[in-house]
């Protein structure tokens, strides 16, 4: 057993799901807001509630209830994570990032990483998909804080490029071939859970962030620390504070569950090349 206590409890929680499903995912796929009803489209082999799993964080917001979906989207085995937990609700970040060790360690090599966001960019509108190019990670804590876990990767990893190319042109050809509006940008990830005020989103304008959200980057960060190869998508849900209307929770699902059929095809559609 390892002796680094974070390493431990990943591994526990892998020895926990391996006594109930054997399923080895090709795909690991995080589902934001707009991607609730994901499910759907998976040919689904097995479920798990994260809180069937010991020392799994579980998410504290409505709407983001939790499990483990294993199963097929066309041919490739996934593992989908129906809901997730953000630093703000008061976890520890090698908490927040812990899911997604685990879907490496049960055989995933690629990560799909989907949010909800607000939109910088003038030349963004609500309900649009944005393909992230690139990432800033310096308002929230680095996952990899501590001692390193040699076990999944080295202590200064390289982020020159988080999100894979060859990914990033799947994703940017199936959107044509399938009609999909697709944006690009790079997204930065803040604590919340407050929105942001608006000279903050001047000033993250000004730094060259094109979406802001509360999630996905230090997963991104975990990840490419253990070799996963990463892609992600948002949904831009609204445009951010100053730019429209003030921002509430309820007003941000609707609009990521409007445009939750065309998301949900441009991940089954990119899923099936991967
Ligand atoms: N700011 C931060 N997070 C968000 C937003 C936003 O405007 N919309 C959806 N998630």
């Amino acid at each position: 057993m390892a002796e680094n206590k974070i390493y431990e409890k990943v591994e526990n929680c892998v020895k926990a799901i391996r006594e109930v499903t054997d399923f080895v995912p090709r795909v690991a796929i995080t589902l934001g807001s707009g991607l609730g009803n994901y499910a759907n489209q998976i040919d689904v082999k097995c479920e798990i509630p994260y809180s069937k799993i010991p020392g799994f964080p579980v998410s504290t917001v409505p709407g983001h209830d939790g499990k483990f979906i294993f199963g097929y989207v066309g041919e490739v085995p996934v593992v989908c994570m129906k809901g997730r937990v953000h630093y703000y609700e008061g976890y520890d970040i090698t908490d927040v990032v812990l899911p997604t060790r685990v879907m490496k360690m049960l055989g995933a090599k690629i990560l799909f990483l989907t949010n909800a966001s607000g939109g910088i960019n003038y030349n963004f509108e609500a309900g649009d998909l944005m393909l992230m190019t690139d990432h800033i990670s310096i308002f929230a804590p680095n996952p990899l804080i501590g001692a390193n876990i040699d076990e999944l990767g080295t202590r200064f990893p390289d982020m020159s490029e988080v999100y894979d190319k060859d990914l990033r042109q799947i994703i940017i050809d199936t959107a044509i071939e399938n009609k999909i509006p697709l944006k690009m940008g790079v997204y930065a990830q803040l604590t919340g859970p407050s929105f942001e005020s608006p000279a903050e989103i001047k000033a993250l304008r000004t730094m060259g962030v094109d979406a802001v959200g509360m999630s996905t980057v230090v997963e991104a960060i975990a990840a490419n620390h253990m070799g996963m190869k990463i892609c992600a998508v948002s949904c831009i849900s609204n445009l951010a504070a100053g730019m429209g209307d003030p921002l509430s929770h309820e007003d941000v699902q609707k609009a990521a569950d409007k445009t939750g059929p065309l998301f949900e095809k441009l991940v089954t559609e990119c899923v099936k090349k991967f």
